[in-house]
Formats: structure tokens, C-alpha cells, sequence
């Protein structure tokens, strides 16, 4: 069984997309709704509030676990993989979202694009990562992406409130207009140069993916961080077989730290299929 965490609904995102690509996997799923959102949260908090998830799961029978949140794997994940799992779970995993994102944006495609010098070459110089105010503080997206293309020009912007409304399952006019309001405020700080690419670069940012692309220039390409690390941890998988051993079952049950019968409705509109939590 693998574990996936987010602080809410985000990973649901992702979880879809792993149990798409991993359909005999059991997974257990961990939202720690009542401490969400981690965005605003200082790393001190996100670190040991993620210590404590991933610690959760581990004890239910997950001896490989997912931040599938990218304020967490960017704040906690290093710390965690560092200090914390020799000492307290030394044959145990821990992996994150933003790792397996940066190696697909910066990976073989653009890098085949940059020896041919296609048109499509100028068009991956300029990416904007939309992401909480916590993961663009720590500034791990544009570090990552640096280590492996320096020539990548990286702009982050923090859509600070989103994933509040997101949360409290803001309708669908609401949350266009702050995805608005976000898109405009860069596009003019960018003053004319449109981005060639956009990553959401929060898991519960791809919920409201359409609005997004309809509030973005045409023609721009938005990277899908799902797709992208549920082919990583496939693969990931595949070269450590011991870490878990498929039951083809496809079995998925959901936690949480919040209220499960208020979270269960929304939860499984997002996740496209019914998510029955259960209060951890
Ligand atoms: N969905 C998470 C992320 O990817 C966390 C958002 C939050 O709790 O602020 O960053």
C-alpha cells in the first residue's frame, strides 16, 4: 500500500493520476484537512505537520509515502529524507511532487528542442510557476530547475487565497475570478512577454486547470504535474520492486484530520469517483 499526503484536497489530483496509471496499487490516502492550508503555514510548522502524516501512514502500512503537495515535499521533504527517516524508519521511503515535475519540464523534449533549434526552442525559455506563497518562498522550483537548465527563465507567482477557496468548495464563478485576478496581475508584471509555459506548481491548482488556460493567452502550454509524477513513481516502482508489493487489488481509502463527512462530497467530485473519508 502507498501512502500519498496532502494538506487537503490537492493530492486528489495527483492520486487520481496514480491509481490512471497504477491500477493494481492499493493506496492510502491522507489529508490533513484540519491544518490545511500549509501555504501560509512557516516551515517550521509544514515540517513537523508533515513529519506527523507521513509518520501516520508509515504506522498504517505504507512503507512508501507520496507528498503529493508541493509546499510540503519543498519545505519538509529533504529534512525529512535527511534527519528525520534514518533514525525513526530507516527502510521506510519518502518521496516528493517536485523532483519528478522539474525532470519532465526540463527533461528530453526541451533539451531534443534546444539542439534542433526549432521554433518551438524559443518557446521554452520563458516558465512561470503559479504556487503557494510557502513553495515560492523556499524557492525550490526555479533552484531544481537551474540544476538541470540554467537557461530556463523561471517566474513564480504565489496565488495566495486559492486554495482556501478551493477548500471551502468556493463555486465555480468565484474561483474563476481569483484564478483572473491571479493570471492578469502576471501578465502585467510581465509586461508583454508572454510565458511559452505554465506549471501549476500546487496540487490543487490542476482542480481549476480550465480556468487557468481560459484566463492565459492562447496557445500556451500548461504542464500537467499529475501525469508527470504518476509516470515517475511508476517507474520509481519498477526499479524498487520491494517496496511494494502490488495486491492487484486497487483498492484506495482516504483519510483525514478534518471533518470526513463534510470533506467526503466535495473530495470525490475532485476525485472524480467516491472518496469516503474516514477521520484519522
Ligand atoms: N496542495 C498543496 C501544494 O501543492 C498545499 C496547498 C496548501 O495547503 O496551501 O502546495
Amino acid at each position: 500500500m502507498i501512502g500519498v499526503f496532502d494538506s487537503g484536497h490537492g493530492g486528489l489530483t495527483i492520486l487520481r493520476a496514480l491509481t490512471e496509471r497504477l491500477p493494481d496499487r492499493d493506496f492510502l490516502y491522507f489529508g490533513d484537512h484540519a491544518n490545511a492550508p500549509y501555504g501560509d503555514r512557516t516551515p517550521a510548522e509544514v515540517i513537523a505537520l508533515t513529519r506527523d502524516a507521513v509518520a501516520a501512514l508509515f504506522a498504517r502500512g505504507c512503507r512508501l509515502v507520496l507528498l503529493a503537495c508541493n509546499t510540503a515535499a519543498a519545505v519538509a521533504l529533504r529534512t525529512l529524507q535527511q534527519d528525520w527517516l534514518p533514525m525513526h524508519a530507516p527502510d521506510h521511503r519518502i518521496l516528493g511532487v517536485l523532483v519528478p515535475t522539474v525532470e519532465g519540464v526540463t527533461g528530453e523534449p526541451w533539451r531534443m528542442e534546444d539542439r534542433t533549434q526549432t521554433p518551438r526552442e524559443q518557446a521554452t525559455r520563458r516558465l512561470i510557476v503559479f504556487a503557494t506563497r510557502r513553495t515560492v518562498a523556499s524557492n525550490a522550483y526555479p533552484e531544481e530547475i537551474h540544476k538541470r537548465a540554467p537557461e530556463i527563465n523561471v517566474i513564480q507567482h504565489a496565488c495566495t487565497g486559492l486554495v482556501q477557496l478551493i477548500e471551502a468548495g468556493a463555486s465555480r464563478a468565484v474561483l474563476r475570478e481569483a484564478v483572473r485576478g491571479h493570471v492578469s496581475t502576471l501578465m502585467s508584471e510581465l509586461n508583454g512577454h508572454e510565458p511559452d509555459a505554465v506549471m501549476l506548481g500546487c496540487t490543487h491548482y490542476p482542480l481549476v486547470a480550465d480556468m487557468f488556460v481560459d484566463a492565459l493567452p492562447q496557445g500556451i502550454e500548461v504542464v500537467s504535474q499529475p501525469d508527470l509524477v504518476a509516470a515517475s513513481l511508476s517507474d520509481y516502482l519498477r526499479r524498487r520492486p520491494d517496496i511494494d508489493v502490488p495486491r492487484k487489488r486497487g483498492k484506495v481509502s482516504f483519510l483525514t484530520s478534518g471533518d470526513a463527512e463534510e470533506i467526503t462530497p466535495l473530495a470525490s467530485t475532485f476525485f472524480g469517483r467516491d472518496a469516503a473519508f474516514q477521520k484519522i
